[in-house]
Order: C-alpha cells, then structure tokens, then sequence
C-alpha cells in the first residue's frame, strides 16, 4: 500500500514529483491552522506528515496523532516538541547539510551588508540622492582585519568561519553556548591554528561582528540579551541566521536605538514574521525574510530530502535524517 503523505504547503518540484510517485499524497488548499492540522493528524487519514516550519507541531498534536512521524521541510526542528514525538513513537526527519554553504553565504551577506550599510546605499540611489562620489558619503566599517566572534560551530558556524577566514577576519568561537565544551584539535580538522576557542562571554567581547549559529532550544533562548548586548563592543554588529528567539528582539531593538551595538543584519525574528516595535525603522539594520535557504538548488535539495524522509517513515522504514532514531517501531 503507498504511505499516505499530508502536506501542508506545497514544496519544490523534485520532492512533489517524489512525492506523488511513492504516495497518495493530500496537498492542502491552504495552509492549515492548529486546530485543523491538529484534527487531521488525528483523523487516521494519514501515515505522516510533510510539515513546514510554520506548522507548530506540539505536544498536544502528537499526543492525539495516528501518524508513523512528521517530515519537516527544514534543517530546524524547534516547530516540532520532539521529546513528545519521541514519547508517542513518532519519528521526525529534517534536511540536514544541503543548506549549510548557503545560509553561511547569508550570514557572510549580512556581516559586510550592515558593515558597508548596502540598505541605506541602495536607498539613498533610488530616491534619487546620489549626487555624485563624495569623501564623506556613508562611511562605514571594515570586515577585513575585524574579529568574528560564533555562538555555535556546527555545520553552518564553520562554513561563516571558512568565508570569514578568506576574507581575512579573525576568527574567535563557542562551540556551544552558553554551556561550555572542549573542542578538541581534531574537531577543529581545518580550522585548527585559524580558528580560536574561547569562552562564550570573551567571544562576545572580543567580536567586531557576532553571529549566530545555535539550534533554538531552553538553553538558547534569550542567549543574546540585554546583558550580552551591553558587554558587545559598541562598534560591533550582530547577526542572526539561525532562530528568532535567540535574540531578545525588544533589547536589540533599544541597544541599535541607543548606540550599545552598532548595527544587526537578521534573516530570522523572534516572532516571524512580526518584528519587534521600532526594528523597521532603525537605519543601521538590515532585515531579509528567512532566506538563509533560499536559492534554487538547495531548496530543491531540501524538497528531495523531505519527500524520501516522508515516504520512508510512511512505509514503516527509519528515514535517512531521523533527528529522534530511537522513535522508530518499525511498520506498525
Ligand atoms: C531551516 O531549514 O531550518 C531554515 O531555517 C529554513 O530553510
């Protein structure tokens, strides 16, 4: 019998195609509220679910659910309460690795975007400003030479640091914020004598641009706050291309207001897609709809990878990116 596949929102090409060839496959006609996702996981209609990151996937979903598991068309899971999928026996996949060289791409973009302040460039253009060169014009400041400081040095965290290190900044790390860990030399692999470990506190006073790496999850949430905020340099940018929440949004808002941090380049909020009261407005930001993913061939990849984890878990088998493993019960 073919897996019963529901999908929220439809995703690229490759993974629909997957998708219809292997399974009976239900595309909603909009995407559904939690109420409504809640009574069709529950309904017995479907084997697993195709869900995006919009789709909150809680623990009072998963404890009604009749699904094998939930394919997420991410990397992120933290839509997902997977401790409460993992209880009820069931699976979660992601697309892991796929995204890695192209949201590094776009933490790279928003390091030299707020440091070269390309938003206020562009506008300044089109309104029609320019006026010819100019010794004064928008002035802003260098990436070479400067310190990236990381909080995180997964996958994505080292792709920033390889782009980072070409462009000649130094590179200072937490592997795991705010917890601290060893990272031994043969971690570091490439990175080794390029790139420093220190603790999380020296890492945040040390970097000229600090950007965000870590997974959402109790520990990190808020990791970036007043605090944090406050014992930044006061020449230094903030960027975020991992989750919201990270960052206490309404204390980054008041320190670019008050000159605390210089400026912030961010992919993601912490309530997407509302932005904190007054973030529109600041100048020295620069704001982008969670397109860390966004080119052709990856997300294509991410679709393919989504559709063979779904259609795995809907035929009873253990997906290739389980992110819970110890979830599966085989075909049941
Ligand atoms: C992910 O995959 O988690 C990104 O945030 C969206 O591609």
């Amino acid at each position: 019998m073919k897996p019963r596949i529901l999908v929220t929102e439809s995703i690229p090409e490759p993974g629909m195609k997957l998708l219809y060839d292997a399974g009976e496959v239900t595309l909603l006609p909009e995407v559904p509220d939690a109420a409504a996702l809640k009574t069709l996981c529950a309904s017995g209609d479907f084997d697993v679910l195709l869900a995006r990151l919009g789709d909150t996937v809680d623990a009072d979903l998963l404890a009604v659910a009749k699904v094998r598991g939930v394919s997420n068309y991410a990397v992120g899971f933290n839509n997902i309460d997977v401790a409460a999928a993992t209880e009820h026996g069931i699976l979660v996949g992601n697309t892991p690795g796929v995204l890695t060289d192209a949201t590094a791409d776009v933490a790279m973009l928003l390091m030299l975007g707020t440091a070269r302040r390309v938003v206020e460039g562009d506008n300044f253009v089109r309104s029609g400003q320019f006026a010819g060169w100019n010794p004064e014009l928008l002035i802003g400041a260098d990436v070479s030479g400067q310190v990236l400081g990381l909080a995180g040095f997964g996958r994505i965290g080292r792709a920033t640091a390889r782009r980072a290190l070409a462009f000649g900044m130094d590179v200072v790390f937490s592997p795991r914020p705010p917890a601290e860990r060893l990272v031994t030399e043969e971690e570091l692999g490439e990175f080794a004598g390029k790139a420093a470990q220190l603790p999380w506190e020296e890492v945040v006073t040390r970097a000229d641009f600090l950007s965000i790496h870590v997974p959402l999850n109790n520990e990190t949430r808020h990791l970036v706050d007043a605090s944090v905020l406050a014992a930044m340099k006061p020449s230094a940018f903030l960027v975020n291309t991992s989750r919201g929440p990270v960052v206490d949004e309404t204390a980054l808002v008041a320190a670019l207001r008050d000159g605390v941090i210089a400026g912030a380049g961010l992919d993601v909020y912490e309530n997407e897609p509302e932005l904190a009261r007054g973030l529109a407005e600041l100048p020295n930001t620069v704001l982008l709809p969670h397109i860390g993913s966004a080119t052709d061939p990856v997300r294509g990849k991410m679709a393919v990878l989504a559709a063979r984890n779904a259609i795995a878990i809907g035929k009873g088998e253990m997906p290739e990116f389980a992110v819970n493993p110890e979830a599966f019960r085989g075909a049941n």
